[in-house]
């Protein structure tokens, strides 16, 4: 089973701001529904609240250590390693080969190790963030460029899509 980060990332690492993404990319948007279509996502509590309801058309599996938080139409787990043991069996269920682990930065810091591949949306801005992706060892990836998106009304920032995979022999 694939287990892939998904994620945006401004120049400096910057991922969120005051617990909510620090841009709006239309085409990041699309992006992303693109990539988890049909796929379960595991999300930090803080991430299900930012985005405020479950995500239609996957499974949505929130990791929280409170057992009273209330996630309308996901699931919840107490762990990293429970999220993705469900998410697997959510996975093997609706026969797709791909789990996806969609923020934030608690939860990115806690699954890069384990992650075989990362949607990675490069953002050509300079933010002042208070959340932060992982620096990335360039030698444990192979990355391949997919499409790029500009400036315009619909996008605050230019952004390029890329698809790592983790080099054979890293994980
Ligand atoms: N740019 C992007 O692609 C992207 C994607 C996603 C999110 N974001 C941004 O990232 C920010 C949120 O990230 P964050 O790091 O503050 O929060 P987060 O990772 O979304 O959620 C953190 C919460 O997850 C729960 N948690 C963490 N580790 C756990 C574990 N091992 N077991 C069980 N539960 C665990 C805890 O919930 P409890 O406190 O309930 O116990 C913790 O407070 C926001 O600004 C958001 O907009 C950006």
């Amino acid at each position: 089973m694939k287990i892939a980060l998904v994620v945006a990332v401004a120049r400096d690492g910057a991922i969120g701001v005051g617990g909510a993404l620090p841009w709006r990319i239309s085409d990041d948007l699309k992006w992303f529904k693109k990539v988890t279509a049909g796929k379960p996502v595991i999300m930090g509590r803080k991430t299900f609240t930012s985005i405020g309801k479950a995500l239609p058309g996957r499974d949505n599996i929130v990791a929280t250590r409170s057992q009273g938080f209330k996630a309308p139409g996901a699931f919840t787990t107490g762990s990293i390693t429970e999220a993705i043991t469900l998410a697997r069996g959510c996975a093997l269920a609706r026969g797709v080969d791909e789990i996806c682990i969609i923020g934030g930065a608690e939860i990115y810091a806690q699954t890069l190790p384990l992650a075989t591949h990362i949607y990675l949306t490069r953002v050509y801005a300079d933010i002042a963030g208070d959340v932060h992706f992982p620096v990335l060892e360039a030698e444990d990836w192979s990355e391949r460029r997919e499409s790029a998106c500009e400036k315009n009304q619909r996008n605050d920032y230019g952004c390029e899509f890329f698809m790592l995979e983790r080099n054979t022999g890293k994980l």
